[in-house]
């Protein structure tokens, strides 16, 4: 999966960059080119003719070359990687890269890169420990870029405790696991439908529910980080992608959304169905506000709306595949497999509403997925949305 991506390594001054040499050599050994940047105090710590002599290229350092004025473009380099992998990542550097301290070439090309990012820290333990290294991480985290945990083990001061860099080993399984998802979905258009739908009653009221589309969206991302081409149709809901390639089309009503979905299907190689569609809709939406009238009840007439996921089913070719959402209350996976049946479905993804802090509008989620072909039942227990989102989309 590492053959021919360009890989800029990041080397900061912490004694775990005698480590880099090997990491250097997993990587080129699989067929990547690796291009080293390092921070002037990891010279202290390993040579860069070491470095550029595995990589066979010069290592960068300093914005310019002292003798020639050469400019090392940090944008070109950005620009030119697939993965960015700070290893190791001291605590400085975290905290410089958390907060745009761009003082350095390492710092500048980190803030310029548009590849994933992975940072594998190694510190001595009390440093790893601080509230200021779990804050900064943090915010490298919110940044989108991949932490490869630092494991528990003796470190260089003799002190036993969490701080060591991950082996190289592992942080090349950990490129290559991600390299392998991200291309698991390449050249597919997959279709997610997200959100609530409001149905009018007047210019002002609707009926609606308590989605919030965060399920969806983070399905849309995780297909996209899978390499699809995605489009979300989506009611009224106040999330947007974090990808940017994700298109969005934005609905109101279950029957706006029933004629987007019409249309895109028949191009899907995938659709999910996420979003939580009113069943009824007012048989008339009101174009005046209506008035409180002077009687104490008031009667409105609802009619049943199309059902978006059973109309797909049935005009659903062999090459295409059609993911429905279940959320029962009673005889849940009995109900589930149900819906599936009945609507034409490949794969149902069941919201264990049994599970604290899992359904509607929350950040976490735990579901069970069952699939019409047969295939054993997959658990996902509780974790972010984007997490289970990643599960699901590995499923497909
Ligand atoms: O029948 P039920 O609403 O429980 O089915 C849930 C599944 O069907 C979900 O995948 C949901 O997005 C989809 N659905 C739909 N159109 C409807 C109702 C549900 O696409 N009108």
């Amino acid at each position: 999966m590492l053959n021919g991506k360009h890989i800029i390594l990041g080397i900061t001054g912490g004694i775990a960059a005698y480590k880099s040499a090997l990491l250097v050599r997993l990587l080129i050994k699989r067929g990547a080119e690796v291009q080293v940047v390092m921070t002037p105090s990891a010279k202290e710590f390993i040579t860069p003719v070491t470095l550029s002599a595995l990589t066979g290229k010069p290592v960068v350092s300093e914005f310019f070359t002292a003798n020639t004025g050469e400019w090392h473009s940090h944008v070109d380099l950005g620009l030119w990687a697939d993965a960015m992998v700070i290893a190791p990542a001291t605590a400085c550097t975290i905290g410089k890269m958390a907060n745009g301290v761009a003082d350095n070439m390492l710092v500048t090309t980190y803030l310029s890169a548009k590849a994933p990012v992975f940072v594998a820290p190694a510190m001595d333990l009390d440093m790893m420990a601080h509230p200021s290294t779990t804050r900064n991480l943090e915010l490298l985290r919110s940044y989108g870029n991949h932490i490869i945990e630092p494991a528990a083990g003796e470190l260089a001061s003799h002190l036993v405790g969490r701080g060591r860099m991950e082996e190289p080993e592992n942080i090349v399984r950990v490129l290559e696991d991600f390299f392998t998802v991200s291309s698991r979905l390449a050249g597919k258009k997959v279709m997610i439908t997200a959100g609530p739908t409001y149905e009018r009653i007047d210019p002002v009221r609707f009926i609606g529910n308590f989605s919030t589309g965060k399920m969806g969206y983070a399905l849309a991302d995780a297909a996209a980080r899978a390499g699809a081409d995605v489009t979300v149709v989506s009611g009224p809901v106040s999330v947007r992608p974090e990808e940017s390639s994700v298109k969005v089309v934005a609905v109101e009503s279950a029957r706006q959304m029933a004629d987007s979905c019409t249309e895109i299907f028949p191009q899907a190689d995938i659709a999910i169905m996420c979003a939580a569609v009113a069943d009824y809709a007012p048989a008339v939406a009101y174009d005046r506000k209506l008035k409180r009238e002077s009687s104490e009840s008031m009667t409105l007439e609802l009619h049943r709306n199309p059902d978006i996921a059973a109309m797909l089913g049935k005009i659903k070719r062999d090459d295409q595949m059609l993911v429905g959402f279940a959320l029962e209350t009673d005889s849940e996976e009995f109900n589930a497999r149900r819906k599936m049946e009945s609507k034409n479905l490949d794969m149902i993804v069941l919201n264990s509403l049994a599970v604290p802090g899992a359904g509607f509008a929350t950040d976490t989620n735990a579901v069970s997925v069952f699939f019409a072909d047969g295939r054993p039942t997959a658990d996902i227990p509780l974790m972010s949305k984007a997490d289970v989102a990643r599960n699901i989309i590995s499923l497909l």
